[in-house]
């Protein structure tokens, strides 16, 4: 099979193809024929090395990648529920790497199938998985109630972008996005399912007077300390993620006590392989989400061959959506 390897921590160019002995299936697993693979930040951080000190984390040589769509190409022993040829997407259950890649293994517990739901591939692997990851987020973590407000920073970004759809589903009464100045022409034409998109820059002036009881933040710095003037008491703040890079950002604790807020993390690598049973409800009020139109982000689509292409524009943030990779065949 052809892969993408990360040869060494360090600039995109680090990527290269490869050819590596097509997988066979173990107990469990399948393997599936990848139509298209998603590229994440969360990606350029792995082959960057920014969490090569973690354990358990991936050294070079290494297949980036946590998310493929494509067919059901074999199943393992003791598999049931799925067919050969079946389309499918996959999630992270926290447990490896390997997407970039023409075949792709996978635990049955973290596929879904999307056959018969007239979801394009190249949008499933784009929004089925984060969707996913939105739901666990939304529901275990903050709890969201129907008929609350929901803020949710860097709107059009790749993760963020699953929330307002599962959030609508979850029943929120209304959902507003932030982006900073040179996206918001772009919001301004989202077919996200937000009710509006503002300035992140200058919070405290656009929203006035408005407060929200649930904030989605995978940008982090000075944007989450900011936040914290904008929840309702009662207000719960999701931190998963640190998209603004300001890892030496620090918060007041004494803010949370004055404004009756919480904060909690969000990392689905770390809860999931914990709490396996989130994943299937998960995964298929996901595909729900999307199929009723309410994932509509914007995807360019770029041969396996340019994944180097693919993390740079990551890293000079030159896209108001996301980018998945198609293996030649
Ligand atoms: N917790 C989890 O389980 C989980 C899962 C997936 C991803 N993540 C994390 O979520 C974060 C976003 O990942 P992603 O794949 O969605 O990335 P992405 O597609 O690049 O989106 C990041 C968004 O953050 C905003 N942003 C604000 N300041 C930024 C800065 N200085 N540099 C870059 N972006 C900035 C950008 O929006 P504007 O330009 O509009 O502000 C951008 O749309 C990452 O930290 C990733 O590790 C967490």
């Amino acid at each position: 099979m052809q892969v993408v390897l990360a040869t060494d921590f360090g600039a995109p160019s680090v990527l290269r193809l490869a050819e590596r002995p097509d997988p066979v299936p173990g107990p469990g697993q399948v393997t599936i024929d990848v139509s298209h693979a998603a590229v994440g930040l969360i990606d350029v951080f792995f082959r960057q090395g920014l969490f090569k000190d973690q354990p358990g984390s991936a050294k070079p040589p290494f297949v980036p990648g946590l998310e493929v769509a494509g067919t059901v190409r074999a199943l393992g022993d003791g598999v049931t529920g799925l067919e050969v040829g079946e389309q499918v997407v996959t999630m992270s259950d926290g447990s490896g790497l390997g997407g970039y890649a023409s075949i792709y293994v996978a635990p049955t517990s973290a596929v879904v199938s999307i056959e018969g739901r007239g979801i394009d591939p190249a949008l499933a692997v784009s929004v089925v998985p984060n969707a996913a990851m939105a739901h666990v987020a939304l529901t275990r973590i903050a709890h969201l109630a129907a008929g609350e407000r929901v803020l949710i920073h860097g709107a059009l970004g790749g993760f963020a972008a699953a929330f307002p759809g599962i959030a609508r589903e979850l029943g929120a009464s209304r959902v507003v996005g932030t982006v900073r100045p040179s996206k918001l022409a772009a919001a301004a034409s989202t077919r996200l399912p937000y009710d509006e998109v503002v300035d992140s820059t200058d919070l405290l002036r656009v929203l006035g007077d408005e407060r929200f009881d649930v904030v989605v933040d995978p940008v982090g710095g000075q944007l989450r300390a900011d936040s914290l003037a904008v929840m309702a008491p009662g207000g719960r703040l999701i931190a998963s993620g640190n998209a603004s890079g300001q890892w030496d950002h620090t918060l007041d604790t004494n803010q949370l006590w004055f404004g009756s807020v919480a904060i909690a993390g969000f990392n689905a690598g770390a809860l999931l392989p914990a709490h396996p049973e989130v994943i299937r409800p998960a995964l298929e009020a996901a595909v729900d989400a999307v199929a009723a139109g309410l994932g509509q982000t914007e995807v360019d689509v770029l041969p396996l061959s340019e994944a180097a292409a693919a993390h740079e524009r990551m890293e000079n943030r030159s896209l108001s959506g996301r980018i998945a990779l198609m293996p030649e065949r």
